[in-house]
This record gives C-alpha cells, sequence and structure tokens, in this order.
C-alpha cells in the first residue's frame, strides 16, 4: 500500500511543506509541490541537491555522492531519497557535503 508522507524543508530560509508519496523521491515531490530546489542530475551523483534530514527517516540506496559516514549524519541527496516517515529537511547542503568529503583537512 503506499503511503504519504509529510515533508518540511527550509531552503535559504523560506520554509516550505509538502507530501511525498513513499514511491516517489523527495525531490520530485517537491518538484511536484512547485518547490525550487537545488537539483541538476536528477541521479545521485552531483550533489547538488544535497540537504541534511533534522527529523525522520530516507532511505538513499543509490546515493553514490554523499559518504556512509555523512549519511550517518543526516545528509542525504534528495533527488535519490525516498521518505520512510515524516521529514524535517534543509536544503542546500552541497558546499557543507562538498567541504566534508573533498576538503582539505
Ligand atoms: S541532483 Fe545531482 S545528486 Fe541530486
Amino acid at each position: 500500500m503506499s503511503q504519504t508522507y509529510k515533508v518540511e524543508v527550509s531552503n535559504n530560509g523560506e520554509v516550505s511543506h509538502f507530501e511525498v508519496p513513499s514511491g516517489t523521491t523527495i525531490l520530485q515531490a517537491a518538484h511536484d509541490a512547485n518547490i525550487d530546489l537545488p537539483s541538476s542530475c536528477f541521479a545521485g551523483v552531483c550533489t547538488t541537491c544535497a540537504a541534511k534530514v533534522l527529523e525522520g527517516e530516507v532511505s538513499q540506496e543509490e546515493g553514490m555522492g554523499v559518504s556512509e559516514e555523512l549519511q550517518a549524519e543526516g545528509y542525504a541527496l534528495l533527488c535519490v531519497a525516498f521518505a520512510k516517515s515524516d521529514l524535517k529537511i534543509e536544503a542546500g547542503k552541497e558546499e557543507e557535503v562538498y567541504d566534508r568529503q573533498f576538503g582539505a583537512s
């Protein structure tokens, strides 16, 4: 049975709400709801759509662009992430993910 979850997303300080059916990626659902979130490849490789999950659970088996370590901290690529519960997300984390994965240190 398909289920629908509620998502609250903040992007540059702007908070939006939308619903995501269990078989639809979070980015696609946001797009369908006319919510503009950073995106580019839609395939889990570029990290443009990186976000941080503040509350709730996602599954992102095809998320190649984010290391397991960062995934464990809640970072997700919204174009390949599916909701597993109601969610609270902060979008626009590309730089943060990039720095953490490829930055110096
Ligand atoms: S849009 Fe490229 S990784 Fe999601």
